[in-house]
């Protein structure tokens, strides 16, 4: 036998092994759990999207897609972004359709940000802008968001704007906390950012769910915010999707000059049958704008199911999830709530300290609604009762 020489590695992420969403998905198999943890649906998508999908695969459509996007799809996303947002973008040289939107958050981070340089974001934040950001030889900078409303404190961004600073991380609607920007921040960004050469990476991919009647404001809605913007979307979100791995990214030229880069060497091109399949699907814009009710229906079932639950629920203006405050009935920490959750009352949330780089611990838990009724139901049954520890 052969000995083995092992390669030394020296690893580029050393603090990141096993997360705690592995943990607890390992946790709940083996207890069965009812899953409020993941935000990705378990219901089916329009069967629609499964036969253009066949039929784009049946029709040769196999191979290859343009290293941007199928342009049929390209500019029914431009029509769709004017008429919802008013910003025009160039079809050709303004929007990439990306391998997800993690793909494109990955090349828009890669693309855009040098050794050296910060970039500021919010915590608790979703898992991949930190890590992706320090792939770059850059540093992170965490921002907590206010507790419990979730808002950004505009004067601690302020604060943390350096000369370094090159770029800054939106997410809104919000994961996790479901929480959304309004006109005003909105007016605090643009102006803190007016005569910088800051980019604005702003992860929309919940931008079609957003609840009572009120509008997204997403960086195309603003104008001078547009301009130094680089938007991310997921048709996984939209579409119940979340397999398929197509998102899309818009950007003006310069910006997605730089994008396009990376991404023609990461992946060079998205799925070409989904490609087909979406640019069919997209010319009913009901397929979008039918989202928010969709999800509301399914907040508001969660949400009346809980009301004889321990927990108080935090308002969600947006997003698949809402958080549950247990602080009044228990001094465990949230990834202990979580665990006892699943092993005593078969039932899978995510501790909010998960989205902390240093674990804060609010006692805050993350439910996802993006269930269908029969698992909203079982899953509030469970939590109907918990017992005060
Ligand atoms: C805020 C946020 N951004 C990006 C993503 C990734 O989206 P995709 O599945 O298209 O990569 C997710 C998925 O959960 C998310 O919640």
């Amino acid at each position: 036998m052969t000995l083995r020489t092992p390669v030394k590695t020296r690893s580029k992420l050393p603090d990141v092994g096993t997360t705690i969403f592995t943990v607890i998905g390992q946790l709940s198999a083996q207890h069965n759990a009812i899953n409020l943890s993941q935000g990705a649906p378990n219901f089916s998508c329009d069967p629609q999207l499964i036969s253009g999908v066949t039929r784009a695969m049946q029709a040769d459509h196999n191979q290859y897609a343009p290293m941007t996007g199928l342009r049929p799809l390209k500019a029914r996303i431009a029509e769709k972004i004017i008429d919802l947002y008013g910003t025009q973008y160039d079809v050709d040289s303004e929007i990439l359709i990306t391998a997800s939107a993690s793909e494109g958050l990955y090349s828009a981070i890669s693309g855009l940000v040098h050794p050296g340089d910060e970039v500021i974001y919010f915590e608790p934040s979703f898992d991949s802008y930190a890590p992706i950001v320090r792939l770059q030889g850059a540093t992170p900078i965490a921002i907590k968001l206010t507790v419990p409303d979730f808002a950004v404190n505009w004067d601690e961004v302020r604060a943390a704007i350096t000369p370094r600073t090159r770029m800054i991380i939106i997410n809104t609607p919000h994961n996790p906390s479901g929480q959304v920007f309004s006109a005003d921040d909105l007016q605090q960004l643009a102006a803190l950012t007016r005569n910088t050469d800051i980019v604005i990476l702003s992860d929309e991919v919940y931008e079609h769910v957003v609840f009572d009647n009120q509008p997204h404001h997403g960086m195309a809605t603003h104008p001078q915010l547009a301009e130094r913007s680089v938007i991310i979307s997921s048709f996984g979100k939209t579409y119940h999707v979340t397999g398929w791995r197509v998102g899309y990214c818009v950007a003006p030229s310069e910006l997605m000059d730089e994008i396009m880069k990376v991404h023609q060497f990461l992946m060079f091109s998205a799925d070409t049958p989904m490609q087909y399949a979406f640019a069919e699907h997209m010319t009913d814009p009901q397929t979008w704008l039918s989202l928010s009710a969709f999800y509301q229906r399914k907040r508001d079932l969660l949400q009346t199911l809980l009301a004889e639950s321990p927990f108080r629920l935090l308002p969600s203006a947006g997003s698949f999830f809402l958080l549950a405050d247990y602080s009044h009935f228990s001094d465990e920490s949230d990834s202990e709530m979580v665990k006892r959750l699943i092993t005593d009352y078969g039932v899978a949330t995510i501790p909010l300290s998960a989205f902390y780089t240093d674990g804060t611990d609010n006692k805050l838990i993350r439910l996802s609604f993006a269930k269908d009724e029969a698992t909203l139901r079982a899953g509030a049954q469970a939590l109907c009762h918990v017992k005060p520890r």
